[in-house]
């Protein structure tokens, strides 16, 4: 989880520049997919542009951050491949990865401070994905994609 594809909506542009300037200080590789401005925008296309790319790179991880988090979570799980898990808490964060195996982090700047989004941060890049009996899981979830 080297890569980190990033994208907010207009609700979290300021909490996006600051996760973005947290996982560089951790030394990760971060690629900024937007939102850039103040003006209002639409979660889901954000969502998308995250979410394709990390269907197209094995190596590569998505955060989503809106106003509530919720938003942005609903849209990216849509797509098939794609487990993405709004955290509030770096509990929630460590378990996601853990038993989840979570590929997108979903936060809200509207739920949470600068400090919790960095202990989110720090459990989510911490924790590795358990397998064993989560992999079955999941591949129900896989299933349930097709019908
Ligand atoms: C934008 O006002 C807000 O609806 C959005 O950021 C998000 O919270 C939606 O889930």
């Amino acid at each position: 989880m080297k890569k980190i594809v990033i994208g907010s909506d207009h609700a979290a542009i300021e909490m996006k520049s600051a996760a973005i300037d947290y996982l560089r200080k951790l030394g990760r590789e971060v690629i900024d997919v937007g939102a850039t401005g103040g003006e209002r925008v639409d979660y889901p296309d954000y969502a998308a542009k995250v979410c394709e790319a990390i269907m197209q790179d094995s190596e590569a991880s998505g955060a989503l951050i809106c106003g509530t988090g919720i938003g942005m979570s609903i849209a990216a799980n849509k797509f098939n491949g794609i487990r993405a898990a709004l955290c509030h808490d770096a509990y929630a964060a460590s378990m996601a990865r853990a038993h989840n195996d979570a590929n997108v982090l979903c936060l809200g700047s509207r739920s949470i401070g600068l400090g919790a989004m960095e202990s989110i941060i720090d459990a989510w890049l911490k924790v590795d994905f358990e397998g064993g009996r989560h992999c079955l899981r999941l591949e129900k979830i896989a299933k349930l994609e097709t019908k």
